[in-house]
């Protein structure tokens, strides 16, 4: 079960408002949904990391409690970033201009002096879950939206099953907008091109609500053979994808989509698979796998990096599926 903390975040922002759209890019640069904030590993006990993104800065700590938080970096006192030199205290965040202390909820719990009264005083925070791994927060340029969906766990994940490889993480920041990465998985006509696809697959999708599952099957060639591809996106809001492959091999991929500012995007992930019966693919496979995810993701950064967003593109009949995901995505921007 996932635990949603801190499920309602605060009106009003100490920070400034962030820059509205990209000359290359004119969508909204930031579309509600869960971001990765950090993988659980790197927030130990009572540690602080800054987080600059979607057009502001957050403070990301961990309580006494060992319960993750996520709440804007810059202090209402005088504006120092809590992240940068701040400390956890009990349950609190310390700013380390003067001492103020905010608890995951953006409460003010503390101020050394007798004015003003703390219990007057916020900071807005925004709803978290630790998940797969990961530290997740809630961010909509709405005032006040609050989620509509969670996300899942990975199933197999924690524990993972007997035989089943260590999760491995790559990251990767592209020059783009995060639908632009979003769309790749629906673009049928790039998988010959960059893909290993002998024909374009066939995709068998279904939306519901913010969650949108898509079946590709097909086949690769490889260099003397051939090999049937069968793979399962789940997508869960405009940042989230949880991908199952079944051939030419078992695997359980988690891609996580951040925007940094409206033209970069944070691309993170893992990728975890069961042992084969196979001895030296056990021995190349755990290093290999992730490189060969990102380098799929790389092959196409020339692409991404340099391309601009057409919102009416001339699309052949067998491209509807862009035109679906593109109105499915939609949800997600802010009127
Ligand atoms: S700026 Fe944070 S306590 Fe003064
Ligand atoms: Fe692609």
């Amino acid at each position: 079960m996932t635990k949603i903390l801190h499920p309602r975040p605060l009106r009003g922002s100490t920070a400034p408002e962030p820059r509205p759209t990209s000359a290359r890019f004119p969508l909204s640069p930031y579309p509600t949904g869960w971001y990765l904030a950090c993988w659980s590993h790197e927030l130990g006990p009572g540690a602080v990391r800054a987080l600059d993104c979607l057009g502001r800065s957050f403070a990301v700590f961990r309580d006494s409690q060992g319960a993750p938080h996520v709440i804007d970096a810059h202090c209402p006192h005088m504006g120092a970033n809590l992240a940068k030199g701040g400390k956890v205290c009990d349950d609190t965040l310390e700013c380390p201009f003067h001492g103020w202390r905010f608890d995951g909820s953006g409460q003010c719990a503390h101020t050394p002096s007798s004015s003003p009264n703390p219990a007057k005083i916020r900071i807005p925070s925004h709803p978290v879950i630790e998940v797969n791994g990961g530290v997740f927060f809630f961010f909509s340029l709405a005032p006040g939206a609050s989620p509509e969906y969670s996300l899942p766990p990975l199933e197999p994940f924690n524990p993972l099953p007997r035989g089943w490889r260590r999760p491995r993480f790559f990251a990767h920041t592209f020059r783009t907008h995060i639908q632009m990465i979003a769309e790749n998985g629906f673009d049928v006509l790039h998988f010959t091109r960059f893909h290993y696809a002998a024909e374009p697959p066939r995709l068998d999708y279904r939306a519901d609500g913010p969650r949108m599952t898509n079946r590709v099957a097909g086949e690769i060639r490889a260099p003397g053979l051939r090999l049937d591809l069968r793979i399962q996106f789940d997508l869960y809001g405009p940042s989230f994808l949880l991908v199952t492959t079944t051939e030419p091999m078992a695997g359980k991929y988690m891609l996580t989509y951040l925007p940094l500012d409206p033209e970069r995007c944070l691309v993170r992930g893992l990728v975890y698979f069961p042992r084969t019966n196979n001895p030296l693919l056990n021995l190349i496979m755990p290093p290999l796998l992730p490189r060969i995810v990102r380098r799929n993701l790389l092959d196409e950064a020339n692409i991404w990096e340099h391309m601009t967003y057409l919102a009416k593109p001339r699309l052949s009949r067998e491209e509807r599926p862009t035109r679906d995901l593109r109105r499915w995505y939609a949800q997600f921007y802010e009127a």
